[in-house]
């Protein structure tokens, strides 16, 4: 037993190669300058009032989603908050945690979204990757019960005023939608794949060719 606690960072998760990054921040961008110029977004723009105080404007998304993350993008596993949070310790005591240290990935995205508060990337992890993924995470209220991974997601951006936290649970917001066998309405192809429209203000660009993105298992320490 060693006498001092280990030190734990504010979050442990898988961090984007910077070309990773820039594909997926890219990707990001056309979706949004497509979804904002659509005529079926504008009909419901009404959602992102800040952004269409004049409708003659096209709906600029981009400048909606004024708090993009800095540097390469992640996908957070475990949020320890420096081994505050609950859970924190045993999740980097976790076999699975300590040999994944450092450790390359291939993490696989397979949607892209827009709520009104967030715009993010959906995660498909696999049973490997799922051995990362902590079993307290995928709920909005302490009862649901979403599938292992649900809340997978990487943050592209957000709107003023709202924390990176969100992007997950309006991921989850969706998957809920989904379980209760609500597909959203099929709105067409666009670039890069299917477009559903969720009502509300949510949006998902269901992609034809899933996005490969090269990461590294590690913790972010602030
Ligand atoms: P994100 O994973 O959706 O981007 C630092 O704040 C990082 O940890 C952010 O990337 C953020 O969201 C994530 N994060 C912050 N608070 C969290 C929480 N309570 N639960 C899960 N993830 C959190």
């Amino acid at each position: 037993p060693s006498l001092e606690k280990e030190f734990l960072p504010m979050y442990f998760g898988w961090f984007l190669s910077k070309r990773s990054s820039e594909i997926l921040r890219k990707a990001g961008q056309a979706f949004l300058d497509e979804l904002g110029s659509l005529k079926a977004f504008k009909k419901e723009s009404k959602y992102f009032a800040s952004a269409v105080e004049d409708p003659k404007i096209k709906t600029d998304l981009t400048s909606y989603f004024v708090k993009r993350p800095p540097g390469v993008l992640h996908c957070t596993t475990k949020y320890t908050d420096f081994g505050k949070a609950p859970g924190a310790e045993e999740y980097a005591q976790q076999e699975a945690v300590k040999a994944s240290y450092g450790k390359g990935f291939t993490l696989s995205v397979s949607a892209l979204f827009v709520t009104t508060k967030t715009v993010g990337a959906r995660v498909e992890l696999s049973e490997q990757q799922l051995l990362l993924w902590p079993g307290d995470t995928d709920k909005i209220t302490p009862a649901d019960n979403f599938p292992k991974g649900s809340r997978a997601h990487i943050t592209l951006g957000c709107a003023s005023g709202v924390e990176a936290v969100q992007t997950g649970l309006d991921l989850l917001e969706f998957v809920k939608l989904e379980k209760a066998g609500n597909k959203g309405e099929d709105v067409g192809e666009i670039v890069g794949g299917k477009l559903q429209y969720f009502d509300n203000g949510m949006w998902m660009l269901v992609l034809s060719k899933k996005i490969d993105m090269k990461a590294i298992f590690s913790g972010y320490y602030g």
